[in-house]
C-alpha cells in the first residue's frame, strides 16, 4: 500500500458517455507533477503526457528525438500528482513501429510509469499496433491528421487532409481505428468540415487540435495556451495567460531585491536566542565572524 490520498480518475466509460451527452472533452498536454495538479484542480478531463515535451520541457527541435525512457520519466512525474483526469502516455517516436511485440513492450513501460492509456500517432500498419496493445488491455488513443512525428513524410509540420482524397483516406483510417479498439481520437490540423464528418461517423469521441469546433474536444499544448511559449504559433493556438511574462516579471523583481539588499528582509531569516548566540560566540575565535556584531541585533 502506498501513503497518501486514494485516486478518483476519470473512467473510461464516464468518458464515452460525454459524446452522446454532448458535454466537450477538456484535453491539455502536462510534462511534470506541478501541473498535473493544477490541471486537474481545474477540472481537465484528460492529460496527456505528449511527446510534444520534446519541443516544450526537453529543448530539442521536434517530438523525434524523444525516448522511452524521458517518456516515462515525465509519466511518472505526472502520476505522482494523482490527478483526476485520466493520463494519456504518449508513444514516442520509435517505440512503437517496429512492431506489435515492441509496441505492446513500450506501451506497458508507460503503464508501469502511471498512464492509464497511451496514444500512438499513424494508421496502416499502426493499426495492428493499436489493436495488439488494446488486446493486452491497455486502451489507446489514435492520432490522425497532422503527426508531428512522421511530418517530414507528409510534407512538412502543415495541415491535412484538404483534398477530397487525402479526407477519404483519413475518414478511412478514423474507421480503423476505431474498429481496432481506439478509445478516443486526436485529429490534428485538418479542416474543420473534415474533422465535423470524422466526428459523426465515429463512436468514439474525437479530440481536435486544429481541427474546428465540432470536436468532442480540444487539446491544447500546456505551453501554448498558458504563454509560456511566445512568438509565432500555429492558427489554432489561443493564449489564455501570460506565464512567461509573469515568470520574467517574478525574476527580475527577485534579481533587483537581491542587488539592492531588500531580499532578505527580516521576516525571511531563522533566529537564534541571544544566550545561544553568546554562548556560541564565546568559544570562538574572534576572527571567526568577521562580522559578529551584526547578529547581535537580532
Ligand atoms: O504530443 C502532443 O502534444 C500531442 C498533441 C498535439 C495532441 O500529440
Amino acid at each position: 500500500m502506498t501513503d497518501g490520498p486514494v485516486r478518483q480518475a476519470l473512467t473510461l466509460p464516464e468518458l464515452a458517455a460525454m459524446k452522446p451527452a454532448g458535454t466537450k472533452i477538456v484535453m491539455v498536454t502536462a510534462y511534470d507533477h506541478p501541473s498535473a495538479r493544477l490541471a486537474s484542480e481545474a477540472g481537465v478531463d484528460l492529460l496527456l503526457v505528449g511527446d510534444s515535451a520534446g519541443n516544450n520541457v526537453l529543448g530539442y527541435d521536434s517530438t523525434v528525438p524523444v525516448g522511452m525512457d524521458e517518456a516515462a520519466m515525465l509519466t511518472a512525474a505526472v502520476a505522482r500528482a494523482k490527478p483526476r483526469p485520466l493520463i494519456i502516455g504518449d508513444m514516442p517516436f520509435g517505440s512503437f513501429q517496429a512492431s506489435d511485440t515492441e509496441a505492446v513492450g513500450n506501451a506497458v513501460r508507460l503503464v508501469k510509469a502511471g498512464a492509464d492509456a497511451v496514444k500512438l500517432e499513424g494508421a496502416g500498419p499502426m493499426v495492428s499496433r493499436l489493436r495488439a496493445i488494446v488486446d493486452a488491455g491497455i486502451p489507446v488513443m489514435g492520432h490522425l491528421g497532422l503527426t508531428p512525428q512522421t511530418a517530414t513524410k507528409l510534407g512538412g509540420m502543415k495541415a491535412q487532409g484538404r483534398t477530397a482524397t487525402a479526407a477519404r483516406q483519413l475518414l478511412h483510417d478514423a474507421k480503423q481505428l476505431e474498429a481496432a479498439g481506439a478509445f478516443a481520437l486526436v485529429l490534428e490540423a485538418v479542416p474543420a468540415q473534415i474533422a465535423s464528418r470524422v466526428t459523426r461517423v465515429l463512436t468514439i469521441p474525437t479530440i481536435g487540435i486544429g481541427a474546428g469546433p465540432a470536436c468532442d474536444g480540444q487539446v491544447l499544448v500546456w505551453h501554448d495556451l498558458l504563454g509560456i511559449n511566445e512568438g509565432v504559433a500555429p492558427r489554432f493556438v489561443k493564449r489564455y495567460a501570460d506565464v512567461a511574462g509573469e515568470i520574467r516579471r517574478g525574476l527580475q523583481a527577485f534579481a533587483a531585491d537581491v542587488r539592492s539588499g531588500a531580499y532578505p528582509a527580516d521576516e525571511h531569516v531563522y533566529k537564534i536566542s541571544a544566550e545561544e548566540l553568546r554562548a556560541f560566540e564565546t568559544d570562538l575565535e574572534p576572527t571567526a565572524i568577521p562580522d559578529a556584531d551584526v547578529w547581535r541585533d537580532w
